[in-house]
């Protein structure tokens, strides 16, 4: 099983900035947690970051026919870029939406996600624990 986890703007970020959305977990501590959660799970994982859309796009364009699912933190572009959303539709893959913060209890703008019209689930508000439970349901809805 291939999975790969899509990482938007800021995510580079993890542990140096707002801790109290966030955490103290630094981003290679949220690298290392995932990487071995997918190991554990004989799940092959590729981690991309990027803080520009146009590279997002591109990064999700050539996901098809690599990988059997995505797991996508788009971070600030979920609440506004229909671009990531249509290339999401496009590549047609089960899709995970996931935050490591609680965004339903944070600003409004912050409420709305384009990207969930692709995605099968969305897992937010735990951190690590986001990731690790994406790649959990998506291993139990690949291995139908
Ligand atoms: C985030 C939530 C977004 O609203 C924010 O713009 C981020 C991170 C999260 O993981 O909690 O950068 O996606």
């Amino acid at each position: 099983m291939r999975i790969v986890i899509i990482n938007g703007p800021n995510i580079n970020l993890q542990g140096l900035r707002e801790t109290q959305f966030y955490g103290t977990m630094t981003y290679q501590e949220l690298i290392d947690g995932v990487s071995a959660h997918a190991q554990k799970n004989n799940v092959e994982m590729r981690w991309f970051q990027s803080n520009h859309e146009g590279t997002l796009l591109d990064i999700i364009q050539s996901c098809r026919d690599k990988y059997d699912g995505i797991i996508i933190n788009a971070a600030a572009y979920s609440h506004t870029s229909i671009a990531i959303l249509d290339a999401l539709l496009a590549v047609d893959l089960p899709t995970i939406e996931v935050h490591l913060s609680d965004v339903s209890t944070r600003e409004n703008f912050r409420k709305v996600s384009y990207l969930k019209h692709a995605c099968i689930a969305c897992f937010q508000g735990e951190g690590l624990l986001s990731y690790l439970k994406a790649i959990d349901h998506l291993i139990e809805v690949l291995d139908q």
